[in-house]
Order: structure tokens, then sequence, then C-alpha cells
């Protein structure tokens, strides 16, 4: 594992860095995930520059020499100053010495040595520092074995595990986020300190929690992170409905499929073919009412009818617990959710020119993300019945293309306005306005008449008639 630190400290704003903490006469380091970064060859827009003394009096140095003083955010009480450089995020710190309280994760901080402040970071890959100044420019210093544990991809921390996580029970989260998104293992004495840590979680943020979940969720495979939070018992602190979701029952010799790991290979599939956070959401929540609509019929077997509904209802109270956004965000994955059948459904059925208009028409502009899930919610052992479903499934996804060239349903826009209907039969406001615009709705989903504006005025007339209204040019 190598890089040119020297090289490239010779770039952007770091000889700034170096003149500035030459002549403050303080060691400065760069320091955490930029240099995790840079050696697995990854972005990262965060810059963390750590001094030994004078963190905030450093900053304010390079600061002024940049003219940017005065958008230099400085937080007296963690002794941190913050600036940004055109896309560049850079944080100046002092070295510290951290003790931690059992009942928060504010520690109490005094001034220490690099060693000090390198060995109260998460991991050890996390833990590498480069020298900034021009005495030793360049230079890495890995206390811990960091390097060697990027090599063989390795998630360990620098002290006793369970002094690391209960230090900051945080950092329990982010083994995993790192293990899912970097595709590393996490060292087994490590994961035994998370198992029996993780109900301290509960000291941390739900914004925190969440933004790590996120990442997870965001991993190219996601199910590495899940099984872990799972395994370790995070996922029972933090999404017990998820939990639920796993686990197999048989009766009479039959069995449902665990739905646990059903959810996580669909979330796999899906993040295949999709970055979209909210849409791999949509895959996380598809059957979340499974457990609670699981029924035994005799002579059907398992059933978990209107598991989409409930679904679809769970869904606020779950992103309001996991401190997800509750507006379009949280509405859209509701709407998938409670949609996730419909597609699959007419595979089976003869397929109907109305069944699909109703679809396109519910589905609006999220049909392709729905298609997208619904695709990957094709699992089975038998790789023989995929297919085959897969095959049909593309029979309809045609078929949702023929009718939507023909009906333009998609952004459907009644063709008979409320104010038209007034005008025409001499009515104010009424509910007929609204049972007659229904039925113009319906009688063109149903395909009694074209989605035509002469058509549906002809049809409004009828309806008009049939409620005992008459038109008062007539
Ligand atoms: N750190 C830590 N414990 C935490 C958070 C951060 O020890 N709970 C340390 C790590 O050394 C980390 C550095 O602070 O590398 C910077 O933290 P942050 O910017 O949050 O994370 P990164 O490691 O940079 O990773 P990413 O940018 O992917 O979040």
């Amino acid at each position: 594992m190598n890089f040119d630190f020297a090289s490239y400290l010779q770039r952007d704003i770091f000889p700034i860095v170096t003149e500035e903490a030459d002549a403050l006469g303080v060691e400065a380091y760069l320091v955490g995930g930029h240099v995790r970064d840079l050696l697995l060859n990854r972005a990262s827009k965060d810059i963390d520059i750590m001094s030994v003394g004078r963190g905030i009096d450093l900053a304010e140095r390079v600061a002024s020499r940049l003219g940017l003083l005065e958008k230099l955010v400085v937080y007296k009480n963690f002794g941190t100053a913050l600036i940004h450089v055109d896309s560049l995020e850079i944080e100046f710190v002092g070295a510290r010495k951290e003790s931690y309280r059992a009942n928060s994760r504010k520690p109490i901080v005094e001034d220490g040595t690099l060693e000090d402040d390198l060995k109260r970071r998460d991991f050890t890959i996390n833990a590498l520092a480069v020298k900034v100044n021009s005495d030793g420019l360049g230079t890495l210093v890995d206390l811990f074995g960091g390097i060697r544990h990027l090599e063989q991809k390795l998630l360990k921390t620098p002290l006793d595990a369970d002094i690391t996580y209960s230090d900051d029970p945080l950092r329990m989260m982010r083994a995993i986020r790192f293990a899912s998104q970097l595709n590393f293992t996490i060292e087994q004495e490590s994961l035994e300190a998370i198992q029996r840590n993780a109900h301290r979680i509960n000291i941390v943020s739900k914004e925190r929690i969440v933004d790590e979940l996120n990442k997870i969720v965001l991993s190219p495979r996601p199910s590495k992170g899940f099984k872990l939070l799972f395994n370790t018992g995070l996922l029972h602190q933090i999404f017990p409905e998820m939990v639920a979701l796993q686990g197999v029952e048989t009766v009479d010799g039959k069995s449902h499929k665990d739905n646990f790991y059903h959810t996580l290979q669909v979330l796999d599939n899906l993040s295949n073919h999709t970055d979209k956070l909210w849409l791999r959401w949509a895959a996380i929540m598809h059957d979340i009412a499974k457990p609670a609509t699981k029924r035994f019929e005799e002579g059907v077997g398992w059933t978990f009818h209107g598991h989409e509904d409930l679904g679809a209802k769970m869904t606020p109270k779950i992103f309001k617990n996991l401190g997800l956004p509750l507006h379009d965000p949280m509405k859209y994955v509701q709407k998938l959710v409670r949609l996730h059948l419909r597609p699959i459904a007419l595979v089976k059925e003869e397929i109907t020119d109305s069944a699909v208009r109703r679809l396109i028409f519910e589905a609006g502009e999220d049909l392709e993300d729905l298609m997208l899930l619904c695709n990957a919610d094709i699992t089975s052992k038998n790789e023989e019945k995929v297919k085959r479903y897969l095959a049909n499934f593309k029979k309809v996804e045609e078929k949702i293309r023929e009718v939507e060239e023909k009906d333009r349903i998609r952004n459907f826009q009644p063709p008979v306005t409320g104010e038209l209907i007034m005008k025409t039969f001499g009515i104010g406001p009424c509910k007929y306005i609204g049972i007659i615009k229904n039925a113009v709705k319906e009688a063109i989903l149903d395909g009694i008449i074209e989605n035509d504006e002469k058509q549906a005025y002809e049809y409004m007339l009828k309806e008009g008639m049939k409620l005992g209204l008459k038109p008062i040019s007539a």
C-alpha cells in the first residue's frame, strides 16, 4: 500500500499549512479518513489537520493567509475550527486526550500528545497520520498497524475493543458501515465487543445512527451491513420491525421463506440497478408487515394477506422512530410498499388494458422505480422459476409500454374540469362535481371511453343527467 504523500502535500492549500505550522513551531499532521481514503484511492473532501497544541491558532493563521479569516468557524468548546476552501472542508484540531463517562458520548477533553490522539480514534485504519511540517514532510506515522490492516481489509480498534466502543457507541455503527462500504472484515474481538455493547447504542442520537444506517443502505452490497447489524444485536436496538422478519415457521410440512433474508436479497438485487436511497428503502420496507399478517390457512398454506397495505400504514411510524424524513421520501416509500404486489399480480392474470392503465395511473412518475423494485422482488432458490417469472414480467413491461403510448395515462389530467361541469349544468360547487369527475376518470381507466376531451364531455353529460341534472344550453 503506497501513496506519495510528500508530493500530495505540495499541492492546494497544504504548503500554507506547512509554512504556518513551521512558523508557529508546532507539529502538524494530516489525519483520519482523508489519509485512509488516499491510500484506498477513494475520493474524499473532508480534510482533518491535527497539530500537537494550538489547533485553533494554526487554523486562524491559515485562514488569514487564504483571506478567509471571516469565514473560519471556531468551536471553542471542542477546540476545533472549520474552513471551506472551494469544495474542500478543512477541520483543524489540537491533539487530544479524552476520557469518557458511562452515560454520555461527550468526553472530558485535555491536550495530549500525537500518540494520545491517535489511540483514542476508532479504527487503526483511521489512526494514521502524515506529517505536514517541512521537516519530515509526508512521513507516515502508523502506531497501530493501520497500513497492514488496510491491506488485510481488517477493522480493528487501536485500544481494547470494549473501551473503544463503550467510549463512543456510535463507533459500533461505524464499524459495520465501513465493513459494508469498503467490504472489510471486522476483527472477531471487535465483533464480540459490539455484541456486548449493542445496548449502549441507545445513548447515541437518532440522527447520528440513521446517518450511518443510510451509508450502509447505500453501500455496494447492503446485505453485508444488515447481516452484521442483525448478528451483533444492533438491529434489535434500532430497527426491531426488521428483526421480526427473520425466521421460518413450518406447519404440516409447509414452510414460508425467511423474510429477513429475502428482504436482503431484494435489497442487493435492487442495489445492482440503482443508487437511489429511497428506492433502496422501499426494498427494505416492502414486506415489513409480513410478520403481522402471517396466517396458516388449511388447504392453502402460508398467507400474508394485506401486508402491502399494512406495510404502507406502518411506514410513517417506522420512519419517525428511525429519525428518517417524514415528508416526500416517506410518502414515496409508502406508495411503493402499497403497490409492490400489483405488477407481479399482472403476471398471473390475463393482462387487461384496464388493469395496466390503473397501475400506470396510480404509480404515476414512480412507475419505473416500482418496476425495478418488483423485478428485484423475484427471488427463489429455484433458478428455473426465477427465469420463468422474469420472462413473464418482461411481458408485463411490454404491455405497460404499449398501453402508455396509446392512452397517455401517466400524468393524467382529467379532461373535464369541475368548472366545465358547473358551467354545463348551471350549478355551483357541490358533491355532484366530484361524483361526475370520478365517473369520467373511472370510465377512462376501465376503457369505456378514451382519454379524449370529446368523449369525456359526452360521458359527463350522460352522468350528469343520470343524477337528474340538466345541461343549461339543452
Ligand atoms: N473518529 C472516531 N470516532 C468517531 C468518529 C470519528 O475516532 N465516532 C475519528 C476517526 O479517526 C475518523 C476521524 O475521526 O477517521 C474523522 O471522522 P469522520 O470525518 O466522521 O469520518 P471519516 O473516517 O473521515 O469517514 P467518512 O468521511 O466516510 O465519514
